[in-house]
């Protein structure tokens, strides 16, 4: 009875004293019942972050916090600190193309599509948080008819549960939404007895073997899949899978995400060499020149590779980079302080769709319990790691009415709480996420300056003379985050200026359907390629 005894007094002790903080910022008694009621967590501490004491808690005005979030944002994306960024990646870059086993990874895919490729194709996207399967039917750049036909798409969500699959038994996932598409397909579609074409558009690391196979390794975005099969044969996992269901499929072709996103904009356009996805995450793939890289990054490859093979399409793994010289907040560095892997992909933390909201959200909390942001009241739900998504601040910054109602209606559906921010506190939120997204816009410039100066030296290319560039992107942040590809557009015309080039020399250019598209495309080379 005594320990019985013992707890309940501290759930009294605790739910007392929760009554005394609140009511001390609220000042309103039902309120504070309220905001304690909706937020039972407050008293039993689960899974949200402790709330500081009040000695700890630095009082400061509205206005004040918001000067002190313009000074650690200010000039952190200036033209001078993003040509040294710039610079400090090309480096960064070089010395991975020398020996790092994890990024500047070349692919098999020496030879960009010629633009003919032909014929149908089942492709996957395993992406951050959707599997995709879409049947793809190419008719060539000069059929005179639609180049590439999407015949059929479904997307499957990876929730929590799926992405926490260990090893074979998130490929059996996969296998069985595969199996799923083709049984709704088989009366629309002439199912021969041929096994259908694979392609996959993969959204993680890869380390390739061939074009159709690659080893498993580290996956971020808390994917578990890699769990117990590290440097397992990628194709071979999902073949196994799929056989086991007996479907009557074949991995041709295994691509990175932004591998997919370069081919499929250069089967449509053949100047293409860059491409760019920010999503979830970040990467970059570009065209480079073999001998540019140590020949131990090319693992064990037939002599008919190195024979053939003059340029290879690279998966950067941008998100790797940067490590030591991203412009950092004290934000960031919270954020870092509890992620389980700080120093998987220092990159991407910065800029990726992953974590853009979290980053926010912890300046914000500082802001309502050190300023009295939001009436002083952090809204339960955002007491929790990683509860503001990237797409509700994308949608608050939508709103462009003077009241800014609809950012209200979004913000209250999405983190309700007793007391309904003011225009004025959305206007704060605003600026923070404007501070995170503008700087991460930034960042992303000078990833893509970095690569394009990296690839003229390679190609003795001067920047005055480099011709049009294309860079073709994806990406729910770059796609759907308001004004982010503009912003990214225009700091990426003042580092080509800086560095002697003309305005408008590297143009970002919207890639559709990159990752399924890609996928097919990088099939249809890979069946050409016997
Ligand atoms: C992964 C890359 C992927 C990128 C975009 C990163 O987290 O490491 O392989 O291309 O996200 O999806």
């Amino acid at each position: 009875m005594q320990p019985f005894i013992a707890a309940m007094q501290k759930v009294r002790q605790a739910f007392l004293a929760a009554i005394i903080k609140s009511f001390l910022r609220t000042k309103h008694v039902l309120q504070t019942i309220l905001n304690i009621w909706i937020s039972p967590s407050i008293i039993k501490g689960e899974n949200v972050e402790a709330e500081p004491s009040t000695q700890e808690v630095r009082k400061l005005g509205a206005p004040e916090f918001v000067e002190v979030v313009n000074k650690a944002f200010h000039g952190l994306v200036g033209r001078k600190r993003l040509v040294a960024l710039s610079d400090g990646l090309r480096k960064q870059f070089l010395e991975s193309m020398f020996d790092n086993p994890q990024c500047m990874l070349p692919s098999y895919n020496h030879q960009l599509p010629s633009g003919d490729e032909q014929g149908t194709f089942l492709a996957l996207d395993v992406g951050g948080s959707t599997f995709r399967v879409g049947l793809i039917e190419l008719s060539g750049r000069k059929s005179g008819d639609e180049e590439c036909k999407i015949l059929k798409r479904s997307t499957f969500k990876i929730d929590k549960t799926v992405k926490q699959l260990k090893g074979v038994l998130f490929f059996d996932w996969m296998a069985e939404r595969i199996g799923e598409v083709l049984a709704g397909q088989a009366e629309g579609h002439d199912m021969s007895d041929a096994p259908l074409s694979m392609g996959l558009a993969w959204s993680f690391p890869i380390e390739q073997t061939s074009l159709r196979s690659g080893l498993l390794q580290g996956m971020g975005k808390g994917f578990l899949a890699a769990h117990g099969l590290l440097g397992q044969d990628l194709g071979d996992l999902i073949q196994d899978s799929c056989s086991k269901r007996g479907l009557n499929v074949q991995v041709d072709a295994i691509v990175n995400d932004s591998s997919a996103t370069l081919l499929s904009k250069a089967y449509l356009d053949s100047t293409t060499r860059f491409a760019l996805i920010l999503g979830t995450g970040v990467n970059a793939a570009v065209h480079l020149p073999v001998h540019t890289f140590s020949p131990s990054k090319f693992g064990i490859r037939p002599p008919e590779w190195h024979d053939s093979a003059k340029h290879v399409i690279v998966n950067t793994e941008l998100s790797m980079f940067g490590s030591g010289i991203l412009p950092s907040t004290q934000w960031d560095e919270l954020l870092l302080s509890v992620h389980p892997d700080p120093t998987f992909q220092p990159l991407e933390h910065f800029v990726g769709g992953g974590y853009l909201g979290e980053i926010v959200r912890l300046v914000l909390v500082e802001g309502i319990r050190t300023a009295g942001l939001f009436g002083g009241v952090v809204p339960p739900n955002l007491r929790e790691k990683y509860s503001l998504d990237t797409e509700t601040l994308s949608r608050i910054e939508s709103d462009r009415s003077p009241d800014l109602s609809t950012a209200q209606a979004v913000f209250m559906s999405r983190h309700p709480t007793t007391i309904p921010p003011t225009p004025t506190d959305l206007h704060t939120l605003r600026l923070i996420a404007a501070h995170v997204t503008h700087r991460a816009a930034g960042i992303i410039a000078a990833g893509v300056h970095a690569l394009w100066q990296l690839r003229n030296e390679a190609e003795s290319i001067l920047p005055q003379e480099s011709s049009h560039t294309l860079v073709a992107y994806n990406g729910s942040v770059l796609e759907n985050y308001p004004g982010f590809k503009v912003a990214c557009q225009k700091h990426l015309d003042t580092l080509v200026e800086a560095s002697g080039g003309t305005k408008g020399s590297i143009e970002l250019m919207y890639a559709e359907e990159s990752s399924l598209l890609g996928a097919a495309i990088a099939g249809a080379v890979a069946s050409l390629d016997g």
